[in-house]
Order: structure tokens, then C-alpha cells, then sequence
């Protein structure tokens, strides 16, 4: 089968540059080869069509199941993490079902019903921090998106069996954000019994855990059913299909879990972009406050999150270094043409998010960050990315964006902050999503007097 051009290093070379410099790979690749290139950066050095081209991205978004299918190379991959039955790795008929069970807590009013519950917690950690007293911003952020994600929406109580899971999760999530110690996932070799604290070894233990306190918390809701509750889960339990059957433990769990891992992390890495540039920008910061001056004392959730400014800034934040690189690998179903090239079934094609993001014909000055480009002019979907899209579009998106937008204006409207280090930060590929090198240390100079409108014009 003939692919489209692209690096000529042998497949594991390639691999390992993707899991450690993701960015240069796709940049010489890009420059070398065009907008459409082969990467073997798939599973076990699999080859990848990496796609850069928004009319080719929007006839990969819009292509029907019979066009483009779930990789199943890609499949392997997260299914050690997520188990068989999350809606991250299902495909055809049973996704969309899944996806119709999900998506009503992710949009709407349902939502907005977690906004004050997002300031609330982001006040309470950030305050627990010292004045003065360098933090590692990502930590922090971590902590604050995944107590949003127990709380509201898996409604999961503090308490003992809260705090434990969150410890065994933090762990499992720390683990895998080392590329070295995840490079089973990619190596399907490595995934082998070596011993108890072999890598393979200490993440089944940690799963195992995670899948019991999990399974716990399952059956006690079961048996205290109250349909009152407006979390994920609850509406989970009650789901039925057109047989009147409920999900197995087996798939609510693996449901469950698919949601923390794709959403916990990556908001929290999306969260400290925003503040580090917030900060490396300070004019941002400035004209950001100043927005924030004109609600006064009306801080509702809902008039934050639609502010121009702040929204512009969130999403320049997730166009500069998309926390997602790309989107998921599809499958060629049936003999497509894309752009010129001539694609077989089993060919996998891969949205390259970073690359779009950087075409100089649609951001120019691509590596600098201005949210302004957001307030000129209005992107596509397949120029702008950073949930994917057609039918694999990130079900969090819109809670995302909605936590993103909160978690800033709260923290700007309530401290001044400063960056302890002053010099650029690189991003690293860690795990899955592009993190800020080193977690961003800033530190807290004071809390703010309360927000009140100010007569003055925000600047340009
Ligand atoms: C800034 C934060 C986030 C970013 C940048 C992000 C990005 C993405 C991307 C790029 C995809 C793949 C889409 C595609 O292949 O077309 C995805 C899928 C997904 N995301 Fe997110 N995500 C974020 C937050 C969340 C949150 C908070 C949740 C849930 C609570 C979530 C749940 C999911 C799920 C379930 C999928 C799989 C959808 C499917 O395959 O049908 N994500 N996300």
C-alpha cells in the first residue's frame, strides 16, 4: 500500500522523538514534506498519516463511520487504561449510543450548575497556599480539576473512600506522565510481569486499586439510588437501553474512568498555559483584570464565562500549545481520496492539531501569543482543534473551556501573582498532552482588595 511521503528513521527513532520532542518532529516533518506526511509513530512504530490540511481535516471530521472507523492500533493503546467499555475506545453503533448517554451533563444548564461549585473550589485550594511560597502552578491546577471532575461530575462525597481514591489516582496519573515510565503503552512488549516494581507491574497494582475503591462506590450508589442528583454517574446507573438493560459494574467503571483520564489532566495542563501566559504576558494579565473590573460585584458564573477577552485568552492559550497534539487516529473503512492521495482501508489518518494551529497562512506570527487574532476573526472547525472534532469531538469541551474560564478569572480577580522564573517555558510531551516543562513555579505577592467596576476604558 502506498502512503504519503514522510521521515525516513527507522520506526522506533520516530516513536521515541514523538514521546519525547514531539514539536521539532512535526515541525522538520511539516517543512520537509508538506501537509500531508507519513509518521510511523503509531503503536510498535505503526505508520500514521499525520494531516495538517483544514479541507482534508473537514472531510475526515465529516466522513461516516463506513469512510473512517477507531484505529484499532489506537485501541490497543488506551484500552490497558481505560478498559474495554469507555466510550473513548468504542466504535459505530455502540459509540453513539454511549455518546447520547453522555453528553446531556456536559451541556446546557446542566453545566452551568457546577459553576459556582468551580470558584468555590478554586478559591478554597488556592488559599490554602502560603503568601510568598514558591508553588508548581500545574500541581495546584491538578488538584482543582480533579476535585471538580469528583465532585461535580461524579458527585463523589470527601471522606475517607474520596480521598483515598483521589490519592491512588494522583499516583496513577503521575506514573503515567513520565514518558519512560508509559513507554509500555507504546511498546505493547514492555507490557510483561518484570518483577513488583517493574513499571507494567506497579500500574496494574495501582489499577487494581482504583478498580475496587471504584466498584465500591458503584454498588453503594446503586443501593442509595437518589435520582435528585444531577452528577454523571447517577444518570449513568439510570440509563437504559431499548432492551431496559443497565450497564454492567464492568462498563460504569470503565465509563468512569475513561472520563478522569481524558479529562482531569489535560484541563489541568490547559489551565496552566493560561496562567503562565497571563503572567509572561503581564499586558494581558492588565487588560484581563481590567475585564473582570467591569462585571463589579456581578461575578455569576455564566457573565464570566462569556467575556470576550478572557474567552479569547483561553483560546489562544489551547491554539499555541494544544494540550492535545492531535486528534485520535481514524481508520480508512473504504478507498478515499484525501487531498490528492489515494488512501486504502486500514491507512490510519491523524488530525495534527499543533500543525494546523501553526500555518502561518491562518495565525501569522504562529509563536506568538496574541488573543486578539480570536476577537478579529472567526476560525473554522478545521482550523482550530483543540477538542477534535466530527463524530470523536471531546465531550468536555464545552465543561472545559467553562472550567478554564472560571478557574482564571477567580485566580486573577482574587491574587497577584508572579512568575518565579522569568525565561521562556518550553513544552514537554508527558504522557499524552503538551505540559509546560517543569509545572510553571509562580508564587502568590497578595490577595486583592474585592473587584468593583472601574471608570476606566480596558486598554488595547
Ligand atoms: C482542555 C481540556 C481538554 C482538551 C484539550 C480535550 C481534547 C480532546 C481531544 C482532542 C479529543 C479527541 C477528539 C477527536 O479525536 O476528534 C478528546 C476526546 C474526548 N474527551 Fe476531551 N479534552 C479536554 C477535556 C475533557 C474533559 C473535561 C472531559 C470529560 C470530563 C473529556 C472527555 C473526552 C472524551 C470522553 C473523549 C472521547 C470522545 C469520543 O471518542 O467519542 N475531555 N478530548
Amino acid at each position: 500500500m502506498k502512503l504519503p511521503d514522510g521521515p525516513k528513521s527507522p520506526p522506533i527513532m520516530q516513536v521515541i522523538q514523538w514521546m519525547f520532542n514531539p514539536l521539532d518532529y512535526l515541525e522538520e516533518a511539516v517543512n520537509r514534506y508538506g501537509e500531508i506526511f507519513t509518521g510511523r509513530i503509531g503503536l510498535n512504530g505503526a505508520p500514521i498519516v499525520l494531516v495538517s490540511n483544514p479541507q482534508a481535516i473537514q472531510q475526515i471530521f465529516q466522513g461516516e463511520f463506513k469512510e473512517f472507523g477507531f484505529a484499532i492500533e489506537q485501541k490497543k493503546f488506551l484500552e490497558p487504561l481505560v478498559g474495554k467499555y469507555s466510550v473513548v475506545i468504542l466504535d459505530g453503533q455502540t459509540h453513539r449510543q454511549h455518546r447520547q448517554l453522555l453528553m446531556p451533563p456536559f451541556h446546557g444548564k446542566r453545566m452551568q450548575t457546577y459553576g459556582q461549585l468551580i470558584c468555590e473550589i478554586t478559591a478554597k485550594i488556592m488559599n490554602q497556599l502560603p503568601l510568598v511560597q514558591p508553588f508548581v502552578t500545574r500541581q495546584v491546577m491538578k488538584k482543582i480539576s480533579l476535585e471538580v471532575m469528583l465532585q461535580a461530575v461524579f458527585g463523589l462525597q470527601t471522606g475517607e473512600s474520596g480521598e483515598y481514591l483521589k490519592k491512588l489516582l494522583i499516583s496513577w496519573l503521575d506514573f503515567l506522565g513520565s514518558p519512560i515510565r508509559a513507554s509500555f503503552l507504546y511498546f505493547t512488549f514492555l507490557q510483561k510481569d518484570l518483577g513488583a516494581w517493574s513499571p507494567w507491574s506497579y500500574f496494574c497494582r495501582l489499577k487494581q486499586d482504583i478498580k475496587q475503591v471504584l466498584y465500591r462506590e458503584i454498588n453503594y450508589r446503586r443501593q442509595n439510588y437518589d435520582p435528585e442528583r444531577s452528577d454523571i454517574l447517577t444518570l449513568l446507573l439510570s440509563a437504559r437501553d431499548e432492551n431496559n438493560q443497565g450497564l454492567t459494574d464492568e462498563e460504569l467503571h470503565d465509563e468512569v474512568l475513561g472520563l478522569l483520564i481524558a479529562g482531569h489532566e489535560i484541563t489541568a495542563a490547559a489551565m496552566t498555559w493560561g496562567l503562565y501566559w497571563i503572567h509572561h504576558q503581564p499586558h494581558v494579565g492588565e487588560k484581563l483584570l481590567a475585564e473582570l473590573h467591569t462585571l463589579g460585584d456581578f461575578q455569576d458564573p455564566v457573565s464570566i464565562s462569556q467575556l470576550p477577552y478572557l474567552t479569547a485568552v483561553c483560546q489562544e492559550t489551547l491554539r499555541i500549545y494544544p494540550t492535545a497534539i492531535a486528534a485520535s487516529a481514524r481508520v480508512v473503512n473504504s478507498p478515499i481520496n484525501l487531498n490528492g492521495y489515494k488512501l486504502e482501508p486500514g491507512t490510519m489518518v491523524m488530525p495534527c492539531t499543533y500543525l494546523v494551529h501553526h500555518r502561518q497562512d491562518l495565525y501569522p506570527n504562529s509563536h506568538q501569543f496574541l488573543p486578539e487574532r480570536f476577537l478579529e476573526r472567526q476560525f473554522s472547525p478545521y482550523e482550530y482543534l483543540p477538542f477534535g472534532g466530527g463524530n470523536r469531538r471531546c465531550i468536555g469541551a464545552a465543561l472545559s473551556m467553562f472550567e478554564m474560564k472560571l478557574v482564571i478569572a477567580t485566580i486573577t480577580s482574587k491574587y497577584q501573582l508572579n512568575l518565579i522564573n522569568k525565561q521562556p517555558i518550553k513544552p514537554q510531551y508527558q504522557g499524552f498532552l503538551l505540559a509546560p516543562t517543569g509545572g510553571v513555579k509562580m508564587r502568590i505577592i497578595s490577595q486583592r482588595q474585592p473587584l468593583k467596576p472601574l471608570a476606566i476604558a480596558i486598554p488595547n
